[in-house]
């Protein structure tokens, strides 16, 4: 499992006393009601194989959703404000919708939750998705006027931006597997677009930001794999593990730079899993293509979507992007699957990892994780259990999990506890 990353944490390890503690969610998974949205759009009109309907009812339960966070050591929390509520058509503004986040934001400073605000969490308005969507010739503008009217009116006070989230993963889901809107296959020219794009609307929001909120922080949530070749001895295999972190982890950051500067304020890494890589033919399939999930220096365990639990990836990624100077944030990482134990294994996994790079000296300033509770999984609906909470999604409740109780001893303390510790080194 990779247990070997804590191993050289000390006993006597502390997480920083200003550590970011939270979990992270996105509009469309919890919020419910997503009418104005691409989603919604797709989803009623059967393209996809779930609704989320009222997903976990958010919208309306958002204040004992962050009492629940609270109650468990949380001191922030990421979310997302979704454009489709706020400009539902072009030009028109909500006011209502305004209202809505401006009540939210407060609901999490009241609750001593510093607020992470993504911009772009893989919905848009079915306006913008008819027209185009990010291909479209004025997509960047339609998207500023959007940054502009948030930063605007809501943006005053907070800290932690996220401006778009994900650039390869929903270019990848939307233009070459075409699972999710707007349902392309293997149309590779227009996902590198897409992921161009993406990258472009970051470099103009965070200008956006900046020229409004002082003291702003800002990144893109960036996915990273660890990307590993199946065979190391194979120089095949090597190359393709080159070329996919080129392209899946490099290539973005590279998209962002001006003046010989990536335009990041620090780094938001969202990790789940290691890609063991084997050369194929085919050329681009490379880049996206599946795992390898033959042994891999001894038995693998995976989530229910087939991801790889391997937090010493996590711990690689660290010192990598450390590379960059900046400060990192995690802002996502989690496991689909209703396994408490192998949940708890998974958290103590990853602290032990963010212990260590701590102790390594990397800037890492918190750790968010995917998610507060059960939600809307995209293509998955609700299948897939990333939650810190259960969701029973016949009533709403939300039932902590034991992983969600080590979450807050450790925030709590600040140490890795023994259980976390003893589990880990095992
Ligand atoms: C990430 C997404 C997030 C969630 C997790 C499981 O790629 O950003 O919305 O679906 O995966």
């Amino acid at each position: 499992m990779g247990e070997v990353a804590g191993r050289g944490v000390p006993e006597s390890f502390r997480f920083p006393p200003d550590f970011l503690w939270g979990a992270a969610t996105a509009a469309h998974q919890v919020e419910g009601d997503n009418r104005a949205s691409d989603w919604w759009a797709a989803e009623t009109a059967g393209l996809l194989p779930h609704r989320s309907g009222r997903a976990c009812d958010h919208l309306r339960r958002f204040e004992a959703d962050f009492d629940l966070a609270r109650a468990f050591g949380h001191n922030a929390h990421r979310l997302s404000l979704e454009w489709s509520r706020l400009e539902p058509e072009p030009g028109v503004r909500d006011e209502a919708a305004f209202a809505h986040y401006a009540r939210v934001l407060e609901a999490l400073r009241g609750r001593g939750l510093e607020p992470v605000v993504t911009l772009h969490h893989f919905t848009a308005p079915r306006w913008f998705a008819e027209r185009g969507g990010w291909l479209a010739a004025d997509a960047l503008d339609r998207f500023a006027a959007h940054v502009d009217a948030v930063v605007e009116r809501l943006g005053h006070g907070i800290r932690w931006w996220i401006t778009v989230n994900e650039p390869t993963v929903l270019a990848k889901h939307g233009w070459v597997s075409g699972d999710w809107p707007p349902f392309r296959r293997g149309r590779w020219d227009l996902a590198f677009r897409v992921i161009r794009r993406l990258c472009a609307a970051h470099r103009l929001a965070y200008r956006r930001i900046h020229a409004r909120v002082p003291g702003a922080r800002v990144a893109f949530a960036h996915s990273i794999p660890w990307i590993e070749p199946c065979d190391p001895t194979r120089a095949l295999d090597r190359l393709a593990a080159r070329l996919r972190t080129a392209f899946l982890v490099d290539w973005p950051f590279a998209l962002v730079r001006e003046a010989g500067r990536p335009l990041l304020d620090y780094v938001a890494v969202n990790y789940y899993t290691r890609s063991v890589v084997r050369w194929r033919p085919g050329g681009r399939a490379l880049l996206f293509g599946a795992d390898c999930h033959e042994d891999h220096h001894g038995p693998r365990r995976f989530d229910d979507l087939g991801q790889e639990l391997w937090p010493t990836g996590l711990l690689e990624v660290l010192r990598r992007v450390a590379r960059l100077g900046l400060p990192i944030l995690v802002t996502e990482n989690g496991i689909a699957t209703e396994d408490d134990a192998l949940r708890l294994a998974h958290l103590r996994g990853h602290l032990e990892a963010l212990a260590q790079a701590l102790t390594e000296g990397v800037d890492l300033r918190g750790y968010l994780h995917w998610s507060l509770m059960d939600n809307f999984e995209w293509a998955k609906g609700t299948t897939a259990r990333f939650g810190l909470a259960a969701t029973d999604f016949a009533t709403l409740e939300r039932r902590p999990r034991p992983a969600m109780r080590l979450l807050a001893e450790v925030a709590r303390t600040g140490r890795l506890v023994p259980s976390a510790r003893e589990a880990t080194t095992a």
